[in-house]
């Protein structure tokens, strides 16, 4: 049996229901309207599935929620978007095969997870290339390398459709506070991929990749040490009531998901209906952008509210101290996905 997924339509239909019986049934805004407009006739009823790891209560989930509810729109409820949150459907490791194998729809995975699909995407995971922040990455995004990056996805046959943002990964250890390299030695970290692991590696620290469904199992049972996270997954997670230090990182790692579909699939839609995927995703992304940064914000007062964690902000030179710690990461990587792709995107981030 499939896990419980948020459905739009049977919202809507719930929604419709009830409205129909309150109002009489002529008034604006009820169920019926929604059929109307010229595209949705021609969009037979259909429902597909939408995967990600994260909380609901997050940018991501969200997001994913909202692009339900604009596809249901713009489909006048023919389209029905089934959300499936917190790995409830597939973990990390299980989404691109079961898109490829067309079980599955969309996915955000973060851009560290497409090492074994599309590593060129891993370039968005560098440390310290969008120390600009987010601005840094939209450029990116909506720019000639975004472009060249989406033509990548192609090729292993899947359709880039957004990049959405989740902001700067920080730290969080049960160990020690993290200023200076020699601080990460002998500790264990979860990763989310290889440039984390790399980075942790060059840093002097241990590092597992892990699927983020058992990160809050591993640290409370001191598997691994610490881990890094933006604050909305590290409080929807939990992850401050299992951890007793957090540095706070505004420079080094940043935590963006690229939206992707499988293309054949894609390709093979409707005109109409490929246009209310398009049209509803760009306005997601416009709203996901739009909450990321305050949601992130909100969860850090919130874990700082719990005082469960004892905070330490980077200085400049322990910035420098660890950007220069981990500049084997960008010689390990400019061979892997090309030293032109990342000096692109390098200075696009600027
Ligand atoms: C992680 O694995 O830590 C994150 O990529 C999870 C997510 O999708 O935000």
């Amino acid at each position: 049996m499939l896990p419980r997924a948020f459905s739009v339509t049977s919202a809507l239909t719930a929604l419709g229901l009830l409205l129909s019986a309150c109002a009489p049934s002529s008034t604006p805004g009820s169920a019926p309207a929604a059929k109307t407009g010229a595209a949705s006739a021609n969009i037979e009823k259909q429902s597909v599935k939408f995967s990600h790891v994260v909380a609901e209560d997050t940018p991501k989930g969200k997001a994913a929620v909202k692009s339900a509810e604009l596809v249901s729109q713009k489909s006048g409820g023919q389209i029905d978007v089934q959300v499936y949150a917190n790995s409830a459907l597939y973990k990390d490791a299980e989404e691109f095969d079961a898109l490829q194998k067309g079980q599955v729809e969309f996915l955000a995975p973060s851009t560290a997870k497409f090492a074994a699909t599309v590593p060129e995407w891993q370039v968005l995971d560098l440390p310290f290339v969008f120390a600009s922040g987010r601005e840094g990455v939209r450029k990116v995004a909506d720019g000639p390398v975004g472009q060249e990056l989406y033509a990548k996805l192609n090729k292993a046959g899947m359709q880039g459709l957004a990049v959405w943002d989740n902001g700067f990964r920080h730290f969080t250890n049960n160990k020690r506070q993290l200023r200076r390299p020699e601080d990460f030695k002998g500790l264990k970290f979860r990763v989310q991929g290889k440039v984390e692991e790399s980075m942790m590696n060059a840093l002097g620290g241990g590092a597992q990749v892990m699927a983020f469904s058992e990160v809050f199992g591993a640290l409370q049972q001191g598997v691994v040490d610490g881990q890094a996270n933006s604050w909305s997954n590290a409080y929807t997670q939990k992850f401050h009531e299992v951890q007793k230090f957090a540095t706070i990182a505004n420079s080094m790692n940043y935590l963006s998901y690229a939206v992707v579909t499988n293309k054949d699939w894609w390709d093979k839609l409707k005109p109409e209906v490929r246009q209310v995927f398009t049209d509803a995703m760009k306005e997601t992304t416009t709203f996901e952008w739009g909450l990321a940064e305050k949601d992130n914000a909100d969860a850090y007062d919130k874990i700082k509210a719990s005082s469960k964690l004892e905070f330490y902000t980077l200085t400049d030179d322990d910035t420098k101290a660890l950007a220069e710690a981990v500049k084997p990461v960008f010689a390990e990587f400019e061979s892997k996905i090309g030293k032109d792709l990342v000096d692109k995107v390098r200075a696009a981030a600027s």
